[in-house]
């Protein structure tokens, strides 16, 4: 990746975090982008400029680094989140997002639908027109009789392939794998509820109508994306 692009995340995660006050119940995202907002988290706490906070993580990797900068990380419960902040690997004009390149889009959907306000943090190139126009559609799908999964949403009209890492099969932090997908000019919405009713997908990384603002760095300063 390129230093550039790290230097824009940590201004969009930087802005985000200018958001969060004491006491507040949190969502911690997962990925590259997210994790400069629990470094900043991790900062502004041991500087005692907050304090008070709980946090409940999206995945075993944004858990172990936040718990390593001493925050307070637990699990996740009906407690509304006052802020959620999370990165996207493509954000739609209106905030619809495609999540879950970085394989946590199960945490990131059960944490982020109870966010009072979701903030979506990114690099410029993470915006696009239409969802899709870059990014593939990750699908998490149970390990048993995926083949028969796969047969499924082929059937309706997905391309795509399981996703490895290092040759293996990429294996979620819930047990699961991972459909990498692409949907020819489909109605969101209606993708997501016919895929939701697919027997054997777990979760999309389909994010709609979830996000309130996003903070997208490019070089020219951080643009603030209202839905
Ligand atoms: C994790 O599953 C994802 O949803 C990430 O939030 C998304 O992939 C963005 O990651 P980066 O900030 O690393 O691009």
């Amino acid at each position: 990746m390129s230093p550039d692009l790290e230097v824009l995340k940590k201004e969009a995660a930087i802005r985000a975090v200018s958001l969060i006050e004491s006491g507040m119940h949190l969502g911690l995202g997962t990925g590259s982008t997210a994790k400069y907002a629990i470094e900043e988290l991790g900062r502004k706490v041991a500087a005692g400029e907050l304090s008070n906070l709980t946090c409940v993580a999206t995945s075993q990797a944004s858990d172990v680094l936040a718990r390593s900068l001493g925050l307070d990380v637990g699990p996740l419960t009906p407690q509304a989140f006052d802020i959620a902040i999370d990165g996207a690997d493509e954000i739609a004009p209106n905030l619809d997002l495609i999540k879950g390149l970085g394989g946590a889009l199960v945490r990131e959907k059960l944490v982020e639908v109870q966010a009072k306000r979701l903030i979506i943090i990114a690099d410029h190139t993470k915006l696009v027109q239409t969802l899709g126009q870059k990014a593939p559609l990750p699908i998490e799908v149970l390990p048993f009789g995926v083949d028969s999964t796969l047969e499924r949403l082929k059937g309706l009209g997905a391309v795509g392939e399981l996703r490895r890492q290092s040759g293996e099969l990429y294996i979620t932090d819930n047990g699961n794998l991972i459909f990498d997908a692409r949907f020819a000019g489909q109605d969101l919405a209606e993708l997501e509820r016919t895929l939701k009713g697919t027997l054997g997908v777990v979760e999309t990384g389909l994010f709609l109508n979830m996000a309130e603002r996003a903070f997208v760095a490019a070089p020219e300063g951080v643009r603030e994306v209202v839905r």
